[in-house]
């Protein structure tokens, strides 16, 4: 395993280590939160640990399958215990981007229902400032006007592309996903609030308002 992966496996277990008997967990997407899942289905399997999960995607839903973690609705439980998720940019603050993987509409919603937000870094994710694209999900049928508001806001909207596929990225909730560039962003909580608020845009990865909540948990290599 190389040091990245090593860093990413020791903040997910160390995380997963928080996990309380009886709570109901968020499970959020990516290769980190992967390693909590997976020592949460041991610790499941050797300490009797009894939690139910909320997964954010159909790839952490069958992660989790199959690592033995009991899955349940944000219907059923409109409150979590915790949320664990990983991220693409961290600053000092707590402010993030997230959305490489394009699940971060209901990872912001499974996040937002958390009473603790815990997200699990490597320490290159670690940035003074957000610069990166800023993930953004879009209902098909408004993706034009959207990326005409986009260019207004002073971004540079991309459609994200398939790999293994032509054609563009359908996000699990069945909508585009653009990448879209703004530079530095000096105050992340405004650039979240201002994307979200032009209609067709179901949501976009800067997670900028949950900062109170959040424990960032950076993974050592050693
Ligand atoms: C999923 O859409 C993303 O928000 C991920 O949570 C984020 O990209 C972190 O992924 P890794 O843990 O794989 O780096």
């Amino acid at each position: 395993m190389d040091l990245v992966a090593q860093a990413k496996k020791n903040a997910g277990h160390r995380a997963a280590d928080m996990v309380k008997d009886g709570i109901i967990v968020g499970l959020g997407t990516g290769s980190t939160v992967f390693f909590a899942m997976e020592r949460l289905g041991e610790r499941i399997k050797t300490e009797g640990l009894s939690i139910l999960g909320v997964p954010t995607s159909h790839q952490t839903a069958m992660r989790a399958e199959e690592y033995g973690i009991p899955l349940t609705t944000l219907s059923l439980h409109p409150v979590l215990d915790i949320a664990i998720d990983g991220a693409d940019q961290v600053t000092p603050s707590k402010q993030m981007i997230k959305g490489r993987g394009a699940a971060h509409l209901r990872e912001k919603i499974v996040a937002d229902a958390a009473k603790q937000f815990v997200v699990v870094i490597d320490s290159a994710k670690e940035v003074p400032v957000l610069d990166a694209a800023v993930p953004i999900e879009i209902l098909p049928f408004a993706y034009g006007s959207v990326c005409k508001k986009l260019v207004e806001l002073g971004g540079e909207p991309v459609m994200r592309n398939g790999v293994k596929k032509d054609g563009p990225v359908i996000s699990d909730n069945g909508n585009y996903i653009f990448d879209c560039a703004f530079g530095k962003v000096d105050d992340p909580a405004l650039l979240e609030s201002a994307i979200n608020s032009i209609p067709g845009v179901l949501e976009n990865g800067v997670f900028a308002k949950m900062t109170e909540k959040t424990i960032v948990i950076v993974g050592k290599s050693a």
